[in-house]
């Protein structure tokens, strides 16, 4: 081997080295760098709102899969199928609130000053704070989207006129769009739509669901029937599935009053009951190409209240008697509506607390042994000598409080 050919050999070997050496030197740096971008401290490591709530109420969640459900007051509730919605719908879902009364007064969720919950008003903007609240932590539980649509009014219709043309607007981005009334409680957030779904028999062409009114009388004469004698649906609460047909049947309902379509549907812009009678008039009939394409919700699971019949027979003899298995509609008890939506709150977070407890007791429930009898009155008297205060002993009251 010549000179030159070991220093060219030795010069390879050399610069291969430091090639290697560059290029761990880069992969550190790159370790390095990826290290800072992930321990960013100006970056909150913190799960948002979504995944807190999301996790907090994981171990309570109803599988939809599930025929049989059990409300937290003893009733079981059964679904006849589970197979069409058995998976989690998730952000194909939108939960919506719409309304032309905005919720920024005093003591309103949208106005950014602290809310005092036990003092919110339930009229006007204070109802739909609470709606928002009740129906916001439904779908952040299972996982929903949600949002408040503030409507403007429609000019010589009446205000519920709003909800034709805003499903419309807003069903091409989602699979179901599921909208309800300012004075609409969800009770069981546990729940999710997927059950009711199944339990509504909610088919994959299904265009609407919403449930049959509640029937109420002035004199002989029901209130609550269309022209042709068939009870109305009430839109308080709603379900909207996007595919064709739904596209077609809203745009139908939002023009209704336009009488293109339906000559006589401008009577109800403003006389009662507006859109509702108007999709009981004209709507149902028009797009009821299967059973399942406009599904009526029974009355008693999304209508009401418990003891609804009771509260009402007295200002309306004969009402039926739905009782909001489900979801609950304060049409004529707007008071009640605040501590139905606290309450399914508490339920929820109590039934969580306790399955916690329940699982750490080891640790989080200390039990004292019971004491032997000589020892309690042992320690009686030494009470009665320090302080001659107030003695309890098994729940008598001791010489002191005498
Ligand atoms: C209701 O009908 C009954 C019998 O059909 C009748 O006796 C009664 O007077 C009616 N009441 C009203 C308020 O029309
Ligand atoms: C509302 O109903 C009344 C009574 O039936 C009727 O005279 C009026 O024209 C209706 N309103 C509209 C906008 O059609």
């Amino acid at each position: 081997m010549l000179a030159t050919q070991r220093y060219y050999l030795f010069s390879l070997a050399v610069f291969i080295v430091l090639v290697s050496f560059t290029f761990f030197f880069f992969r550190q740096d790159e370790a390095v760098l990826y290290e800072k971008i992930v321990k960013n401290p100006y970056r909150s490591s913190k799960p948002g709102l979504r995944d807190t709530i999301l996790n907090l109420f994981e171990s309570i969640k109803h599988d939809p899969t599930n025929p049989h459900f059990r409300s937290a007051a003893g009733q079981t509730y059964t679904a006849d199928s589970t197979s069409t919605w058995n998976k989690p719908l998730g952000k194909r879902v939108l939960i919506v609130d719409i309304d032309t009364r905005v919720p920024t007064g005093a003591n309103q969720l949208l106005n950014p000053d602290t809310i005092d919950f036990e003092h919110l008003d339930m009229h006007g903007g204070g109802l739909v704070s609470n709606a928002i609240i009740n129906h916001y932590i439904y779908a952040l539980i299972h996982g929903y989207d949600y949002k408040f649509y503030q409507a403007a009014h429609i000019p010589e219709h009446h205000d519920t006129w709003i909800m034709p043309h805003v499903f419309r607007e807003l069903i091409p981005e989602y699979q179901f769009v599921v909208a309800m009334d300012a004075d609409v409680t969800i009770s069981h957030l546990d729940l999710p739509l997927e059950w009711l779904f199944n339990r509504w028999g909610l088919a994959s062409h299904t265009s609407m669901a919403l449930p049959w009114d509640t029937e109420e009388w002035r004199g002989n004469v029901s209130i609550s029937r269309d022209s042709k004698y068939l009870r109305v649906l009430n839109t308080g609460f709603v379900v909207a599935q996007n595919n064709p047909t739904t596209l077609e049947l809203l745009d139908a309902w939002r023009d209704c009053t336009s009488e293109l379509r339906y000559p006589g549907c401008a009577h109800w812009k403003e006389n009662w009951s507006h859109e509702q009678r108007a999709f009981s008039e004209y709507i149902r009939y028009d797009f009821n190409a299967t059973p399942e394409t406009i599904v009526s919700i029974p009355c008693d699971d999304a209508v009401g209240w418990p003891g609804f019949k009771a509260d009402n027979e007295d200002v309306s003899p004969g009402i039926s008697d739905c009782n909001g298995n489900f979801v609950r509609h304060y049409t004529l008890g707007k008071d009640m509506v605040k501590a139905a939506s606290s309450n399914a709150v508490m339920q929820a977070v109590s039934d969580v607390l306790q399955r916690s407890i329940l699982k750490e007791q080891e640790s989080m429930w200390v039990k004292e042994p019971e004491h032997a009898k000589d020892v309690v009155q042992s320690e009686v008297r030494e009470g009665e000598g320090e302080q001659g205060g107030e003695v309890v002993v098994d729940g008598i009251m001791g010489p002191g409080r005498r």
